[in-house]
């Protein structure tokens, strides 16, 4: 049976935009007064409402009609490609310790940091783990996220990160979200293993990795490359080893000090994610290739730390994505569309280009052309906005909440 939803004062489609580059509002195609037409719950045609409405009554198709009573806008629901959600314990401490001048080496002494949130989600059983990711994940369902890229990262040995991307495969029966999950194991060398960052790196390749691939439970692998974590050189041969076996690669890259976005550009990661301090020629050289720059703006917002330069990502004819970055440590914020807003106003980015980075370019990084634009054959992910012109939704700066979010062209209640 077909569907037909509407009518809406403006349907953004998104659709015929480029993969790349800058990007003007008045390139944006603008159906008013439109609806979506539904058929086997992926869009078949997207139009003047009352005009599809009259060619269904006119045709032998069945429908059902889902009526839009108040005046809404819709757009394809939103992708948040990087996110560290499946976690235990809580850093508040950490961030008022930050505030209130302490530096990163005495927020570690005094028991915070990533390595905190590792002893917390190692203690929190499965259950407890997945109870707090779908509250998560809710939480970013209402805000119009359908797709969720989720990492590992916070287990650190075998037990825990195969726990931690079991709990994500379960998360995944649980919500109709779309879950993205990605093996971080490459986060940091824990505490208790014995041996140099070099043996840690070839215990993730030989330990989990393997399981991983076998139980289908991530096809990303993502490593942090910093002085603190793991070194460029290093990184770059665990890198290539995890495609070896098969991994897509992704790459926190130049998050304080430049120089790992080439090794994630040389190993053709599908992204390189972070780049506050990526310098100009890093992003000439990141722009002019096929890895999509990320911006995590909610981790500058965590950290008082600068914003990634994504008017040069997008001036060079880069590929711009934005992602939350929700994590318990430098991104406890957890609203894309805030943080979206907020980096628009400080790197003047167009409307166009901020919802292509949290739609169809987010999905590109994460390998998905089935979603992020409102077109024929594309999944019915949307999400509509109580008012009467889009351009309200990043002056809002995130307050105007998500109206209605469909999935599959089922609306999604909460
Ligand atoms: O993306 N940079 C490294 N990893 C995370 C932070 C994780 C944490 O602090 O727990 C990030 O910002
Ligand atoms: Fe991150």
């Amino acid at each position: 049976m077909k569907k037909l939803i509407g009518p809406f004062k403006q349907i953004v489609t998104l659709a015929n935009l480029p993969l790349r580059g800058k990007l003007d509002d008045s390139q944006l195609e603008i159906v008013e007064n439109g609806g979506i037409l539904i058929s086997e719950n992926l869009i078949e045609k997207i139009g003047d409402f009352k005009d599809l409405k009259i060619d269904l009554e006119n045709s032998n198709d069945t429908f059902e009609l889902h009526l839009i009573e108040t005046e809404q806008i819709c757009l394809p629901a939103f992708v948040d490609a990087h996110t560290h959600i499946c976690f235990g314990g809580n850093r508040a401490n950490d961030f008022a310790m930050r505030n209130g001048g302490k530096t990163y080496l005495q927020i570690a002494e005094s028991g915070g940091g990533i390595w905190s949130s590792v002893l917390h989600t190692r203690e929190a059983s499965q259950e407890e783990l997945l109870e707090t990711l779908l509250e998560r994940i809710n939480s970013l369902l209402k805000l119009g996220i359908t797709t969720i890229e989720i990492k590992s990262g916070y287990g650190l040995d075998v037990e825990n990160e195969l726990k931690m991307l079991r709990v994500i495969q379960q998360a995944q029966i649980q919500t109709k979200a779309t879950l993205i999950p990605t093996c971080l194991s490459a986060h940091l060398k824990p505490r208790d293993f014995e041996g140099g960052n070099k043996e840690y790196l070839e215990y993730i390749i030989k330990e989990i990795l393997p399981i991983v691939a076998k139980e289908n439970l991530a096809k990303r692998v993502d490593i942090f490359i910093e002085k603190s974590a793991f070194l460029e050189e290093e990184s770059r041969d665990y890198l290539l080893k995890a495609k070896e076996l098969g991994f897509e690669i992704t790459v926190h890259a130049d998050q304080f000090t430049p120089g790992s976005s080439r090794i994630a550009v040389e190993v053709g990661a599908k992204s390189a994610d972070h780049l506050e301090a990526s310098t100009d020629e890093d992003i000439v050289y990141l722009a002019n290739s096929d890895t999509v720059a990320i911006a995590l703006p909610g981790a500058s917002l965590g950290l008082g730390e600068p914003f990634t330069p994504a008017r040069k990502i997008l001036d060079n004819n880069g590929i711009l994505a934005i992602a939350s970055d929700w994590n318990p440590g430098s991104a406890p914020m957890g609203n894309l569309l805030v943080q979206a807003s907020i980096l628009a106003t400080f790197q003047k980015l167009s409307t166009a280009e901020v919802l292509s980075a949290i739609t169809f370019r987010a999905a590109h990084a994460l390998n998905l052309s089935d979603r992020g634009i409102l077109q024929k054959g594309k999944k019915a992910d949307f999400v509509t906005f109580e008012t009467d012109n889009f351009q309200n939704i990043l002056y809002k700066q995130g307050s105007l909440l998500a109206k209605n979010i469909f999935i599959d062209a089922d609306i999604q209640k909460f």
